[in-house]
């Protein structure tokens, strides 16, 4: 049993075993959270740089390629491929695996936003990949710098320009929701956030233009200096010769994907299908009555109930915010996991007390309390304590939804 403090400062016992004790797919559930959070950092350091090399081009190409051995070298060394290669690969699997996890539609449009932000990443990706990466470890010769880049993009193929612009968009817009979304609820963030968030806006913006400016150079370059216009003439010739092995490197990538995401929303849609006879009920205080699946969390039967519920962090446990006192019918809830426990011990969370968000009812009937009124933000989820403490001495009677 894993020990806790509760809202008077008895410490009590919180039901559910000790981390050690927790069924091994939950622990696993846990860890992945983690490691996709980690490989998900990677991948934004990694697009944060490149941002930051393609602002240069504001100034000149050259000040981009000056600035490419600190910023992007890093990644093409052995143990920086290593990390980045693992980090996309493990987080794109997590990824879907999250996906497929899921057993409802019932989401915030923030998390709609970022699934299909994180979906469309990679073929909007692909093309700029096999350019600057793939073709370069089949024809050494060919160098793939910022000079040859933006002459490729702007001048050869302008359709890429334009899904390279939406790339970054998606990329940055899905990373930065993500940190922000994790972020947000610590309480470091209210200095963090005086530094990140104008970092948000800046950096793609810059970059947009850094690409823009450098496109609009390379242009000029190119009508210019006729040398260099022979050359990278002569570096499209070699990229163009292999068209019909990157088309079927694209093909079979984007399959492979493809596929992957079918199996993950072929297995959602079937979760969401199964047992859609059976309900479950959900009674509230105040009156109200959520119904739906087995198996679906409280906060998923509240959403799809159309009963108001506060879930800050959108469901992922680490809020908070989303706490239900069970009144009733608790032996019909899922076990307890490690990141409830670890999140009901940071919220001092009292006997009997399960966030909705993990707590799947699995039987027929549950009565619970909300404990934080729906429209609480993060302020609550950062300092649970002293945010219940002055909210329930002000507004007692909006303490249930
Ligand atoms: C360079 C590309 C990418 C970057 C920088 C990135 C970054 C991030 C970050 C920082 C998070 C938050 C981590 C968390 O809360 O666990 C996240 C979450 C996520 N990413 Fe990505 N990601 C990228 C590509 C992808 C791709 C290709 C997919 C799809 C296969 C994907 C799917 C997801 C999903 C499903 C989530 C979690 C949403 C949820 O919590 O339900 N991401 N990403
Ligand atoms: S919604 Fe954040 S912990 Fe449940």
């Amino acid at each position: 049993m894993m020990a806790a403090i509760n809202s008077s400062g008895r410490r009590f016992q919180l039901a559910g075993g000790s981390l050690s004790t927790l069924p091994f797919s939950r622990r696993m559930q846990s860890a992945q959270r983690r490691l996709r959070l980690l490989a998900g950092l990677v991948l934004l350091a990694f697009v944060a740089m490149h941002l930051v090399n393609a602002a240069l081009g504001l100034v000149s190409i050259q000040a981009m390629e000056q600035a490419r051995p600190l910023l992007q070298l890093p990644w093409r060394t052995m143990p920086g491929l290593v990390l980045l290669s693992a980090a996309a690969l493990v987080h794109g699997v997590l990824g879907l695996l999250a996906i497929a996890r899921r057993r409802s539609l019932a989401l915030s449009r923030t998390d709609w936003l970022q699934i299909v932000l994180g979906l469309v990443t990679t073929p909007l990706l692909i093309d700029h990949i096999l350019f600057t990466q793939v073709f370069s470890l089949v024809d050494a010769e060919f160098k793939p710098d910022f000079g040859l880049l933006l002459a490729a993009y702007w001048h050869y193929v302008p359709a890429n320009a334009l899904l390279q612009v939406l790339a970054v968009v998606a990329v940055w817009v899905h990373g930065v929701v993500g940190l922000y979304t994790w972020l947000v609820l610590k309480p470091a963030w209210r200095r963090l956030g005086l530094v990140l968030t104008p970092l948000f806006f800046i950096l793609p913006v810059t970059a947009l233009l850094g690409f823009v400016q450098g496109g609009k150079d390379a242009m000029a370059r190119l009508a210019a200096e006729p040398d260099w216009q022979a050359a990278i003439a002569a570096s499209m010739a070699r990229f163009a010769a292999a068209k019909a092995q990157m088309d079927a490197l694209r093909s079979l990538a984007l399959s492979v994907y493809g596929g992957l995401v079918l199996v993950a929303f072929g297995v959602l849609l079937s979760r969401v299908l199964r047992n859609r006879q059976r309900k479950v009920d959900v009674r509230y205080d105040g009156g109200l009555h959520g119904q739906g699946r087995p198996g679906l969390s409280l906060l998923e039967i509240s959403l799809a109930s159309g009963v108001p519920h506060a879930h800050v962090c959108g469901g992922r446990g680490r809020c908070g915010t989303c706490v239900v006192a069970v009144d009733a019918g608790a032996a019909n809830l899922s076990p307890i996991g490690s990141d409830e426990q670890a999140t009901l011990a940071r919220i001092h969370a009292g006997e009997g007390q399960r966030l909705a968000c993990q707590a799947r009812l699995l039987g027929d009937t549950v009565c619970v309390t909300c404990l934080r009124p729906a429209y609480v933000d993060v302020t609550a989820a950062r300092d649970p304590v002293g945010w219940t403490a002055a909210s329930t001495a002000s507004v007692p009677s909006q303490a249930t939804p």
